[in-house]
């Protein structure tokens, strides 16, 4: 287990250059609680960042339900259960460590993120929100601090849509949205199912369903995450507030044209898949430009060609398409105009098409008393801050149809996000840290005084 400042790691270091507040202590004045660690923080993103590492030294792959997410679960699990809390897998794999309150008939505040990465993504994605839920841990430990609701701390598994398609499976599963034949139908890119995948790391399939939450063990749930876009470092802002979520509909657009000697045949005569498949990576691009879609985001990520050699005309070509809006509405009828331009683009060319939703999930608006205990937070810490939509997908998001959930935001150096280049600094976590302290507290006695305000899902959008 890292130990407490003093021994303050590189990054520390770093941003002890970068900006100005020693490293340790970032908010803490004479009679408060000790605040939130950072050069702690660098230790734990540091541990965690050595698990799944990629070979080149760069990049992180630790995508859902591998071992490599599996050691990092243990890792965190045994720093909690070092700080006193019972930790325990549920059958999805999320990692669920409890400290007791004072009043053990209350449901629990509980707070936290996911350990999975994109294949060859960064340090700080979900990673700083468990993170940050272990420092918080520390602090409550350090001062003594006592809740009366239970609280736990909560990492998702494979959380990232990067592997199955399908985001949020931890948190999914939880909320009691993955039915068992949707086990055995998502699969990667190898082929591998996600039931396959379970037993690969000791979990059993038939079981999923016992991961379910009862909403009424919760109270409410925070998530304190990196902002993954440039809104907070423009404008030179500590922290974000989400009001609303996107949502992502996933398409999987499978061309079938027909596969040929790459001198034999005549370019009249060709039904050419990746030609197909060009045609609609633009008309993507365009769609979503158009002015009805004004911050909708789409993406087509990945192709896979067949035969993929220099001499053969792609006979297949198979798109995962990624889109994105804070409408619930909006979002589906541009995934709906993208199979329409893509049946009339394979239809000119004579190549076949099928189009399949692979995952869908809504947007979602935050509850406003969650956010408005968060600003109170913000208020308390000094810290300025702005309320502002996700881009990003995040297990609260899911979360919060049965429980209700906030979300903290701290900057992205450079909005950049997914990739190895993904930074923020020890100092940002710590102020976030902060934040969600208060946060956390100022939950426990509200909820103490008025009782369970979790109503149902007041703030899913569809
Ligand atoms: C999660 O980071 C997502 O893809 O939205
Ligand atoms: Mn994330
Ligand atoms: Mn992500």
């Amino acid at each position: 287990m890292p130990k407490a400042s003093g021994a303050a790691s590189t990054d520390a270091h770093q941003d002890d250059q970068q900006e100005s507040t020693p490293a340790s202590a970032v908010t803490a004045a004479a009679g408060e609680p000790a605040a939130a660690d950072a050069a702690r923080i660098a230790e734990m993103l540091a541990a965690i960042a050595a698990i799944g590492a990629d070979p080149s030294g760069v990049g992180i792959s630790r995508v859902g339900f591998s071992q490599a997410e599996r050691e990092a679960h243990r890792l965190v699990g045994g720093w909690l259960r070092e700080l006193g809390l019972s930790i325990r897998q549920d059958a999805i794999g999320n990692t669920i460590a409890e400290r007791k309150g004072l009043d053990p008939s209350l449901p629990a505040i509980g707070f936290g993120s996911h350990l999975d990465s994109v294949p060859h993504g960064g340090r700080f994605d979900g990673i700083v929100g468990v993170v940050g839920a272990v420092e918080l841990v520390h602090q409550l430990v350090a001062n003594e601090e006592q809740t009366r609701h239970p609280l736990r701390v909560v990492i998702f598994a494979g959380e990232e849509g990067a592997r199955f398609g399908e985001p949020c499976i931890g948190s999914k599963a939880a909320a009691g949205h993955l039915a068992n034949r949707d086990l055995g139908h998502m699969r990667d890119a190898q082929g591998v199912s996600l039931a396959e995948a379970l037993e690969g790391i000791g979990l059993n399939p038939a079981r999923v369903r016992d991961a379910r939450w009862r909403p009424a063990d919760w109270a409410a749930f925070l998530e304190l995450h990196i902002e993954q876009a440039r809104a907070l470092e423009e404008q030179g802002l500590p922290i974000g507030i989400v009001d609303i979520v996107s949502g992502s509909t996933r398409l999987k657009i499978d061309l079938a044209g027909r596969a040929d000697h790459s001198g034999g045949t005549p370019m009249s005569m060709r039904s050419d898949a990746l030609a197909t498949a060009a045609e609609v990576v633009v008309a993507a691009e365009a769609l979503a430009k158009e002015p009805q879609h004004r911050g909708a985001r789409l993406t087509v990520g990945r192709l896979d060609v067949f035969p993929n050699s220099i001499t053969t005309i792609p006979g297949r070509v198979v798109l995962a398409v990624d889109v994105r809006d804070i409408d619930s509405d909006r979002q589906r009828m541009l995934a709906a105009q993208l199979v329409q331009r893509t049946r009339a683009a394979a239809e000119r060319r004579g190549v076949r098409f099928e189009a399949e939703v692979i995952a869908d999930t809504s947007p979602a608006v935050m509850p406003i008393w969650i956010r408005e205990a968060v600003s109170r937070a913000c208020d308390a810490e000094g810290l300025e801050f702005r309320v502002m939509t996700s881009g990003a997908g995040h297990d609260s998001q899911v979360i919060n149809q049965i429980v209700p959930a906030g979300i903290i935001f701290v900057p992205s150096k450079d909005g950049l996000s997914h990739v190895p280049e993904e930074w923020t600094s020890a100092i940002d976590i710590a102020r976030g840290v902060n934040v969600l302290h208060r946060s956390v507290l100022s939950l426990d006695a509200l909820l103490a005084e008025f009782g369970n305000l979790a109503e149902p899902a007041a703030g899913s959008a569809s």
